[in-house]
């Protein structure tokens, strides 16, 4: 995973099905420029059978590495022979680099989520009391990141309670490590298992406001003050954050981690962590004004 020369002008992908609606090639623009270090970034739309083959396509045209988004990530993961702690744990990779000693991966989510919550919204997570809800591939992608601040305590609920209590299991280990509480239950257990007082950190990464089918937990899990941070964001994000800034919650959306996984990226590639504060700020007010 070494980093680039400086000034070396690299190409840099999303790879993705579908792809158009991504906002990482003008995020990485303004890395690029912000930063000095030439970049060409461009969306690839690859047909649902024909991920390997783009991703070797775009080796052979020279490209430096893609970013991975829905539904490939899983791919991503078992395509490349070296693969990151992180990826090794969730089996899902948003990030593959194209060095010359072959193509290695790593999940950038978990970082840039943990950054967005403790360094732009400024809530610790060490201590916290945190609640994950669902346990589909943005869940995984983000648990290890989470139980690596050593929370006091991580509940993840999921619809398919089965399927929270797996990827709980997958983590065993991490959590011992962190010394952190770690539960896996259905959503509608919630209450059953943490009867007890509101978390200070909600985290939703299930897809159900995509289905229109409103927010999946009961306002219990709140109190004043509790960040409650939807991994969605534009429209799809405001039912969630109507909800939470109506039960005295602080709402966020994802638009913090989104840009904050991107300078990850950026990072592992270029060797230069990029200033994300700033092009998340440009993000919003051109966002509001659109
Ligand atoms: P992603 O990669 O976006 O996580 P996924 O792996 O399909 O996509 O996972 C979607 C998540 O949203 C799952 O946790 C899913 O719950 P199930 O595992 O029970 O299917 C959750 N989800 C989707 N629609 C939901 C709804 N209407 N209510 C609650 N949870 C929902």
């Amino acid at each position: 995973m070494s980093a680039a020369p400086a000034t070396q002008p690299l190409r840099f992908a999303v790879v993705g099905h579908p792809v158009a609606h991504s906002k990482s090639p003008g995020i990485h623009q303004r890395f690029a420029e912000l930063t000095g270090l030439p970049t060409a970034y461009e969306r690839v739309l690859a047909p649902l059978d024909g991920f390997a083959a783009t991703v070797e396509r775009l080796r052979a045209e020279g490209f430096a590495g893609c970013n991975v988004t829905v539904p490939f990530k899983f791919e991503a993961a078992a395509l490349a022979p070296r693969r990151s702690q992180r990826v090794q744990l969730c089996g899902a990779a948003n990030t593959l680099g194209f060095g010359m000693d072959g193509m290695w991966c790593d999940n950038t989510d978990g970082p840039g989520l943990v950054q967005d919550i403790t360094v732009n919204a400024g809530v610790p997570l060490a201590g916290a009391r945190v609640l994950l809800l669902g346990a589909g591939g943005a869940a995984a992608g983000v648990l290890g990141a989470l139980l690596s601040q050593r929370p006091a305590a991580l509940w993840v609920a999921n619809r398919n309670a089965a399927r929270a209590i797996e990827l709980v299991a997958t983590h065993a280990d991490l959590a011992s490590e962190s010394g952190a509480l770690i539960q896996g239950m259905g959503l509608d257990d919630v209450r059953l298992h943490r009867p007890d007082a509101a978390v200070d950190v909600l985290i939703n990464a299930t897809s159900a406001s995509l289905a229109d089918a409103g927010v999946p937990v009961g306002p219990q899990v709140l109190r004043p003050g509790t960040l409650a941070l939807d991994m969605m964001y534009g429209p799809a994000a405001l039912g969630f954050a109507h909800w939470a800034a109506s039960h005295g919650a602080e709402p966020r959306d994802g638009l913090g981690m989104l840009v904050e996984q991107a300078a990850e990226s950026f990072a592992l590639w270029r060797g230069v962590r990029p200033p994300s504060a700033t092009v998340l700020a440009e993000l919003r007010h051109q966002l509001a004004t659109t």
